[in-house]
């Protein structure tokens, strides 16, 4: 009783009633005030050498490595799912690997071949890369080592000669992930020169030290050889420079702004987004995929409305795009497959 005092008092109740907007599905979608969509989605992507390969992530359960006769006919599978980009990595054998990434420049590298082959098989899915030199070095960092350091100005050359180099194999956007100074200015600069002036750069702008990309990690067989990232990659404890990063990237041309990882991360998403011009995406990174796998499997989470609850929190938060492992799951729900 003394609480429905108190509510009357306050005016409002009972003219007032949010439950109104909550009576049915119809209203409900009416007065929705975001929603998800197939074409929110980055779909990642991992390439290894060989013929019929589709192998499973041991950490990534549901997530696969294909080779790239199978990744063909996957693109196109995700490309009616209504999933319109992709972010392509791929897996380098060892004995590729040296620590200036030699082997991300060679034009007939898995990486250029499976550009050039999914542009032709699927011209309009919008093909983004991976630049960094992790996957292909002997250190497993994501820059040039010299004396036990990533050095940084070294590595921004490496890094605009692999985009060129991808967009010549017919990128539509680069995403350097490796987090040095300068890369994007740098980048920038290589493809105006080169003729690429309409192939766009994604930026991991604020990627955070995580430990998040345990599985990722595995997928790839890239991790650091010695030490971490934390030279490169930002601190867990920051926002303020996560949008210094954002808006130093948007000024040095950057088209897409990135926060990485993405649900400990949803304040940056916010606090980039409301700080740069051009659109922010969220990467949902491999240890968030396997968090919400292993407790779906367990049957702690029912695993569809939880992959649904997650995505569209990214999309409150103020993310224009996801890059999920989940893309294709997801897309079959929206479209209600
Ligand atoms: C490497 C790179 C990483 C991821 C994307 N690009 C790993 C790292 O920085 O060590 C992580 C993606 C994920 O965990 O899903 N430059």
């Amino acid at each position: 009783m003394s609480i429905r005092i108190a509510a009357t008092a306050s005016g409002a109740y009972p003219n007032v009633r949010a439950r109104r907007l909550r009576v049915n599905a119809s209203i409900r979608d009416m007065v929705t005030e975001h929603r998800l969509h197939p074409s929110n989605f980055i779909a990642p992507i991992f390439i290894i050498e060989g013929e019929q390969i589709k192998e499973e992530i041991s950490s990534m359960p549901g997530y696969f490595r294909y080779s790239l006769d199978l990744v063909l006919p996957h693109v196109a599978e995700l490309f009616d799912l209504g999933i319109r980009s992709v972010l392509l990595f791929v897996k380098v054998p060892d004995e590729l690997k040296d620590n200036e990434g030699t082997e991300a420049l060679n034009p007939e590298g898995l990486m250029q071949r499976s550009i050039r082959a999914i542009k032709e098989k699927c011209p309009e899915m919008y093909v983004m890369t991976d630049v960094a030199l992790d996957p292909y070095s002997s250190f497993g960092h994501d820059g040039i080592v010299e004396d036990g350091q990533i050095v940084n100005d070294e590595t921004v050359r490496v890094l605009s000669r692999m985009a060129v180099s991808h967009a010549s194999a017919g990128a539509d956007m680069v995403a350097p992930s490796d987090m040095m100074d300068g890369r994007i200015g740098g980048i920038r600069k290589a493809l105006e020169f080169e003729g690429f002036e309409h192939v766009g750069i994604m930026a991991y702008s604020a990627k955070y030290a995580s430990c998040y990309y345990g599985p990722f990690r595995d997928a790839l067989d890239s991790a650091p050889g010695f030490g971490d990232k934390k030279t490169y990659q930002m601190d867990p404890a920051n926002v303020r420079e996560a949008i210094r990063e954002a808006q130093l990237d948007q000024q040095e041309g950057a088209d897409i702004v990135m926060v990485k990882p993405g649900l400990p991360y949803l304040d940056v998403v916010r606090a980039v987004k409301e700080s740069v011009g051009v659109p922010v995406s969220v990467y949902h990174v491999s240890g968030e995929y396997a968090m919400l796998k292993a407790a779906a499997a367990k049957g702690w989470l029912n695993e569809e409305q939880a992959i649904i609850e997650t995505l569209m929190s990214f999309r409150r938060a103020g993310a224009d795009l996801i890059a999920t492992y989940f893309a294709a799951d997801a897309a079959r729900m929206l479209n209600g497959k």
